[in-house]
């Protein structure tokens, strides 16, 4: 009796003190394994008659159920120890100052959209998104760009294989996102909506991928004051200048009605074209800076909307041509190469975020 509970009190003991994974797995082989000594004890009661076996039974049992407990205690201490270890080793202190400042820039595209982004949210309007992969309905259709309009050839599509008797394409505009914002809520409706368009066309000025911004409004009463209140104020804004003088020519889009093109004036200062001022000045110029109009009423019946009650204006603006009017590049096509050189050079610092107060303008 008093050497199975010595056998045990030592088992214990060993087991309290394994201080190693694998001490303690020697020690459980030993004891508990197919040639262990309690696994021997045990084996013992097999040829046992009832009554010894009820004598001898209990405490052999007992030393099983102990040996095992304190096994699994100590397998749980250890690996709560290990996990610690681990745990303290792998710390990074994050009050360290970096060793390195920040890598690369921010491509003047985004930070156009950006600027973009907040001088429009202080006007009120809210950014809304739509697929670059649209169906002719959207990006046509419902903009009163029927099937043979003439209008379709000149935007160059990318379509896709017919799919479904869908006609999928490369939206060639960012219009298709009135359509949608028209057709998924209720006016009135704000909002400008960035993003990437697709034309097959090429050379210094074109590329085959490039950037628009949409501007929608759709409210009651609606004129074209409000626009051009709101372009001149967006332009004078993103320019940075008081000075900004609008040129509102006439001109044709299927989906607005009046439709009116943009132009900003630009005046010589020291030799160099400076967008402001009034482009008649001797040595100035007008830059075409927009496509816009009042919302055909036929695009806003296609949505849905009773065009007697509702009514507004849209436009619609390269993003990548404003970045070059403002930041002073001339080929657009380096935009997408991807040349760190000039990444370095016409990009903007990931912390220099543009806001209205601390200037948009870099
Ligand atoms: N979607 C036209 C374009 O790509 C621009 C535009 C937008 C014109 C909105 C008028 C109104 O040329």
């Amino acid at each position: 009796m008093s050497e199975i509970s010595n056998l045990k009190a030592g088992l214990i003991a060993d087991i309290n003190a394994a201080d190693t994974l694998d001490a303690l797995e020697a020690l459980r082989v030993g004891a508990m394994g197919k040639n262990g000594v309690v696994t021997g004890l045990l084996k013992t009661l097999g040829p046992m008659s009832p009554e010894e076996r009820l004598e001898k039974g209990p405490p052999i049992q007992d030393l099983r159920e102990s040996v095992t407990a304190a096994l699994a205690d100590r397998k749980a201490a250890l690996e709560q120890a290990a996990l610690d270890a681990k745990l303290a080793a792998e710390k990074i202190d994050m009050t360290l100052p970096a060793g390195i400042g920040p890598q690369g820039s921010v491509h003047p595209v985004s930070q156009v959209m950006d600027e973009l982004a907040e001088i429009f949210a202080d006007l009120g309007f809210s950014v809304a998104t739509g697929p670059e992969i649209e169906d002719d309905w959207h990006n046509f259709t419902a903009l009163n760009i029927p099937e043979t309009h003439p209008a379709r050839a000149m935007h160059d599509t990318f379509y896709f294989p017919d799919a479904e008797g869908k006609k999928m394409l490369l939206r060639t505009h960012t219009s298709p996102v009135q359509i949608r914002t028209m057709m998924s809520g209720e006016p009135p409706i704000r909002i400008i909506a960035p993003g990437r368009v697709y034309r097959s066309d090429s050379d210094a000025t074109h590329t085959p991928m490039f950037h628009q911004i949409e501007g929608l409004v759709i409210d009651k009463g609606i004129t074209l004051g409000h626009l051009k209140w709101t372009l001149e104020t967006f332009l004078k804004a993103f320019f940075e200048r008081d000075d900004i003088v609008l040129r509102l020519r006439p001109s044709y889009f299927p989906f607005t009605e009046p439709s009116v093109e943009v132009d900003v004036g630009y005046t010589l200062t020291n030799g160099q074209r400076v967008i402001g001022g009034d482009g008649d000045a001797p040595g100035g110029g007008w830059l075409e800076v927009l496509g816009s109009g009042m919302v055909n009423r036929r695009v806003i019946e296609a949505c849905g909307l009773d065009p007697d009650e509702w009514q507004g204006f849209a436009f619609g603006t390269g993003v990548d041509r404003l970045a070059m009017l403002k930041y002073g590049m001339n080929d657009l096509r380096a935009f997408f190469d991807g040349d760190l050189r000039w990444l370095k050079h016409y990009g903007f610092s990931a912390l220099d975020v543009p806001t209205l107060s601390g200037g948009v303008g870099a």
